[in-house]
């Protein structure tokens, strides 16, 4: 009974010169704690004489529960303390709304990426990627553009390992061959990404963009499911009806090859003084054609499960930073990949 009396006077005098919350959780550790004072006490009596063991139990009980309000009472009127203390130093408010913790948004990337993601989910079209580290054989080769071919100098690439012939993707046209070396036809598919050139960088050019692949493969797809596709994709896109037209284009991995073009949908007269068609009434939208059968081949040869010989398609890639300028009427491509905040935060 004794050190129970000398242990109450130690932990009182302790939990009364607590001045901050710190201390009275040390306090509480010490005493109330799985390896504190008041524990100890209580696992001490089994080995006590039997007439003390009753009463050393309930002091020891009482104890803790002085203890424990104690340690409620202190840290009340430490709170209120602190508050009284803030109020007299003038910067606390309470009449104010709290501050709103800082919020971030989507990138304007995302979003449209996500516009046109769920705009070809509608159509029944499935979401495919590939890596951005790529095989010479992805980029080039199964795409039917050969080792010396004259188009690989048309896309200035940034070789990472030339003794393991891996590339920057220069374009998402390599998921074409690698979901078809995956996938059983039929079926539909984008395969939004990132690719990478060696560009000279300008207001129109980035040596990091994004484009947005699109590969139909079934039988008996002719051009005009190709424009009547992109065709439904700009209208939703844009929430009215548009008019497209096709150049001839040449892109080793299409046959016929087109630039599909989009009339343009922020001017009505055309030959006026539009800022995004400079006047022309059209805006470049994409590559596209039909998929070369050397490609076909490529993908789908050797498999006794598809017919090379009926076996048809159509691709296009466009560029999605060409999209989100168009859409938010912005000038300069490279504040896409900027990572300026003062730019991000206005989307
Ligand atoms: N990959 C081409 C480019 O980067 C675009 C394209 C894709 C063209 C599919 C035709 C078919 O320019």
């Amino acid at each position: 009974m004794e050190a129970h009396a000398e242990l109450r006077d130690e932990a009182l005098a302790r939990l009364a010169a607590c001045t901050e919350l710190a201390e009275l959780r040390s306090v509480e550790k010490d005493y109330l704690g799985p390896e504190g004072a008041i524990g100890a006490l209580l696992a001490s009596i089994p080995s006590l004489p039997k007439e003390e063991r009753p009463k050393v139990g309930a002091a020891a009980n009482r104890l803790k529960k002085e203890l424990e309000a104690g340690l409620d009472k202190a840290r009340g009127e430490l709170e209120t303390a602190r508050v009284a203390a803030e109020r007299a130093g003038g910067d606390f408010d309470p009449s104010l709304p709290p501050r709103r913790a800082a919020r971030g948004s989507l990138h304007p990337l995302t979003k449209v990426r996500r516009e046109v993601e769920r705009i070809f989910s509608s159509m029944g079209y499935d979401i495919a990627d590939g890596p951005e580290v790529e095989l010479d054989y992805y980029n080039f080769q199964a795409l039917n553009i050969p080792v010396d071919h004259p188009s690989r100098e048309m896309q200035d690439t940034f070789y990472c390992d030339e003794e393991h012939h891996l590339v920057m993707r220069t374009q998402t046209s390599p998921v074409q061959i690698r979901v078809m070396e995956q996938r059983q036809p039929p079926f539909r598919l984008i395969a939004p990404g990132r690719v990478f050139r060696n560009e000279e960088q300008d207001a129109t050019h980035n040596h990091t963009f994004h484009q947005v692949e699109g590969l139909v493969v079934g039988e008996g797809i002719q051009v005009g499911h190709l424009t009547g596709t992109l065709k439904g994709f700009l209208a939703e896109l844009f929430q009215r009806q548009v008019q497209v037209r096709l150049r001839p284009g040449y892109f080793p991995f299409v046959e016929p090859g087109f630039e599909l073009d989009v009339a343009c949908p922020f001017c009505d007269e055309k030959g006026g003084t539009c800022r995004v068609c400079k006047g022309v009434g059209w805006v470049e939208f994409c590559g596209c054609g039909l998929v070369h059968p050397e490609v076909l081949a490529a993908g789908f040869g050797g498999r006794d499960d598809v017919d090379l010989d009926k076996l048809t398609g159509f691709a296009f890639g466009f560029g999605l930073d060409r999209l989100v300028m168009l859409r938010y009427g912005l000038d300069d491509i490279r504040n896409l990949m900027g990572g300026d905040l003062r730019f991000l935060e206005q989307f």
